[in-house]
């Protein structure tokens, strides 16, 4: 581990082969303490966005108690690296023997559910438990968000009532979650989903202990400049405050990217390069699965010793390491012109969904990682001065460490 230090006193001091990751603990305890201190309810994260131990453990000290988990695999890994944190299983659509597992030997008690299967699933699987709490996951839209999470779970509003009356029936608790989608580019988002939430308890009549807004808050990337998260929860809290439910009920989010998004970054090297195309030692089948995938474009940045003074920037893609060409991420991104193979590049913000989507497929994957203490290269939190748009700061506005 090395500590005080930043991606370029890594490439000075190691000149590495494979890739690197860069991990920024100080980040994710920051946007920890965000969530704790200004969401006024509980924040679960979200650990599919990142199941590293290290980082969950960071959370943890930061004051994240709740987890929701997704798998059994994420059940086990949360309960061995933090016994006592309060697991709750939020993949509507379960095996039985996952949900009897997570009842019995991990002392699960939350479980979503978006059908009347899953829900005589959970019944069966706990022995008809009396301390269940669920949570009914409606459907709502994700028009707002960048990934959609609109089609696959959530029950339809012509079901939610009956759903809704028939889980009251067996569950100690009883609540409702949506998701937004992942990467929601503004607080109205919330706001249309809570109206979906007000239909559902109206239209059952029934008492509802827990609102969960689930996770889609965002972090920044090129060309998704999203507002200050402060918003979000404006809007959240405000609407919370209007629902037709008791004054002991609790709110819930579940964010993933929001809190990891910026703990980690990775150093590449350029191994070739042709034309704007560069090939670099990382890609598709590692930590860039949504530049690959989806287009995400993450920021770069050229780590090099000598600055090339008066060298324009231009766009460039990558290819990654292996052998096909789906292994290729379009970007743009922008660096200086003169980029060259042996040069290598930071890219940054792969906290959430980056590090967690690594395969060694072809014989690549291996990282080494390191702890570093510079700035994420961009941050919803703060560490700079507020600008214009309100507390979204970049690297390059900050005094570097
Ligand atoms: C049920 C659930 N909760 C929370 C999250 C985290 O979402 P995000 O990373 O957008 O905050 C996801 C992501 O897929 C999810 O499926």
């Amino acid at each position: 581990m090395y500590e005080n230090t930043d991606a370029l006193a890594v490439v000075r001091a190691l000149r590495p082969d494979e890739p690197i990751t860069l991990l920024r603990p100080h980040a994710a305890a920051r946007a920890a303490r965000f969530f704790v201190e200004k969401f006024q309810g509980k924040s679960l994260y979200a650990v599919k966005a990142n199941p590293s131990p290290a980082l969950l453990e960071t959370l943890w000290e930061a004051g994240i108690t709740h987890y929701d988990v997704a798998s059994l695999g994420e059940v086990r890994l949360v309960h061995k690296f933090l016994p006592k944190a309060k697991l709750c299983f939020m993949h509507p659509v379960k095996s039985e023997r996952a949900i009897a597992q997570a009842y019995h030997n991990h002392n699960v008690r939350t479980f979503s559910l978006d059908s009347r299967e899953e829900l005589d699933k959970i019944v069966r699987a706990t022995d008809g438990a009396t301390d269940l709490e669920l949570c009914v996951r409606i459907r709502v839209s994700s028009e707002h968000a960048k990934l959609s999470l609109a089609s696959k779970f959530g029950a339809d509003p012509s079901e939610v009532a009956d759903l809704l009356v028939a889980t009251r029936q067996v569950a100690d608790s009883l609540g409702i979650c949506f998701h937004v989608g992942s990467q929601a580019m503004t607080p109205a988002a919330y706001a249309e989903a809570m109206e979906h939430v007000r239909a559902a308890i109206v239209k059952a009549s029934v008492t509802v202990d827990i609102v969960d807004v689930g996770g889609g808050f965002p972090s920044v990337y090129p060309g998704m400049e999203p507002p200050a998260l402060d918003g979000y929860f404006d809007v959240i809290h405000d609407c919370f405050e209007d629902l037709p439910i008791s004054y002991s009920a609790e709110l819930w989010c579940e964010p993933g990217r929001a809190l990891c998004a910026e703990y980690a970054s990775l150093l590449v090297k350029v191994e070739k390069r042709r034309g704007n195309e560069l090939f670099i030692n990382d890609g598709a089948y590692g930590s860039l699965f949504d530049a690959a995938h989806i287009g995400w474009r993450f920021p770069v940045a050229l780590q090099r010793s000598e600055t090339s003074i008066g060298t324009q920037m231009a766009e460039f893609s990558f290819y990654g390491p292996t052998c096909d060409d789906m292994d290729h991420m379009t970007g743009p991104f922008i660096l200086p012109d003169d980029v060259q193979a042996g040069d290598y590049i930071e890219v940054g913000m792969l906290g959430a969904y980056g590090c967690a989507m690594r395969t060694e497929f072809n014989g690549f994957g291996e990282t080494e990682t390191l702890v570093v203490s510079d700035q994420p290269m961009a941050t919803l939190y703060g560490w700079a001065p507020a600008n214009d748009e309100g507390v979204r700061a970049t690297r390059s506005q900050s005094s570097k460490i």
